[in-house]
């Protein structure tokens, strides 16, 4: 058994599709969540620089005595995944590899979309981990640079008309095309989940990368005997690197939870 929280961090407010998660599958651990609010979003920027941020975001994570991390970010995962997971001496779940093998088993028709942030997209990082799994699989992948702002502004709910007509845009190839599975590849994009799946159709498969992350980790720490153990509900804190307002008020509808308290910024660049 071990008692040390578990440490999970996005660039924003998408890690909380992963949060969510881990607070039904394993409600006796201890989580603290770092959205790197004040430098979202990672998906646009250079391997160098998601790097260096990933870095930083562990080193913060680490300033807790914490016994596992979640990269709750594909991006991050992609770019920084194998590296950190080297360099530290913990276990760290990434996000692409479980969602990858999640989708090569859901799929009938072997035809997978992926939708992902520019920088995985760019990274091809869901194709081969798909096919090692599923060798007859074909993949079409679309970025959708647009999505992450409109989480980040709220642009969540069904009949938003801004929201309604980028999701069109961007998906309209991959339903022409007919994939019978969506990979979302971003943690953001749950949040638009009812919008994607009103637009594609109750026949196509949604996966969602926080949960199989959130999945991973749970197994990860059951095959080491590293669960708490505990029996009452564990506590969450929150870590952000921008104003607490608008986060706490999308964390708080999206976790069904009041957050406001357990909220604090931080200063990200010391670390
Ligand atoms: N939520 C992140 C992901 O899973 C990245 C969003 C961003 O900062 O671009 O890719």
């Amino acid at each position: 058994m071990d008692k040390r929280p578990i440490g999970v961090f996005d660039s924003g407010l998408g890690g909380l599709t992963a949060v969510r998660q881990l607070m039904d599958q394993l409600p006796g651990e201890d989580i603290i969540y770092f959205g790197d609010t004040g430098r979202v979003p990672y998906g646009s920027r250079s391997n160098e620089t998601i790097l260096k941020y990933t870095r930083q975001d562990i080193n913060f994570l680490m300033s807790f005595d914490i016994k596992a991390i979640v990269i709750a970010c594909n991006t991050a995962d992609t770019a920084a995944g194998s590296i950190v997971q080297r360099e530290y001496d913990l276990p760290i779940c990434g996000a692409v590899r479980p969602t990858a093998k999640k989708a090569a088993m859901v799929t009938k028709n072997n035809r997978i979309g992926i939708i992902g942030t520019s920088a995985t997209i760019r990274a091809k990082a869901y194709d081969g981990i798909i096919r090692e799994y599923n060798p007859g699989v074909e993949v079409k992948s679309v970025a959708c640079p647009l999505f992450v702002p409109l989480v980040e502004n709220y642009r969540t709910q069904p009949g938003d008309p801004v929201t309604e007509m980028v999701v069109a845009e961007y998906l309209q190839p991959l339903k022409d095309w007919g994939c019978d599975t969506l990979v979302l590849g971003c943690t953001h994009y749950p949040l638009l989940s009812e919008i994607i799946s009103g637009f594609m159709g109750p026949d196509v498969a949604l996966v969602n990368s926080g949960r199989e992350a959130a999945c991973q980790l749970a197994e990860t720490l059951r095959r080491a005997n590293m669960l708490s153990g505990n029996s009452e509900p564990g506590k969450v804190r929150y870590y952000i690197s921008d104003s607490a307002e608008g986060f706490s008020n999308m964390a708080s509808a999206f976790l069904q939870k009041p957050v406001e308290q357990l909220v604090s910024k931080i200063d990200i660049e010391r670390y």
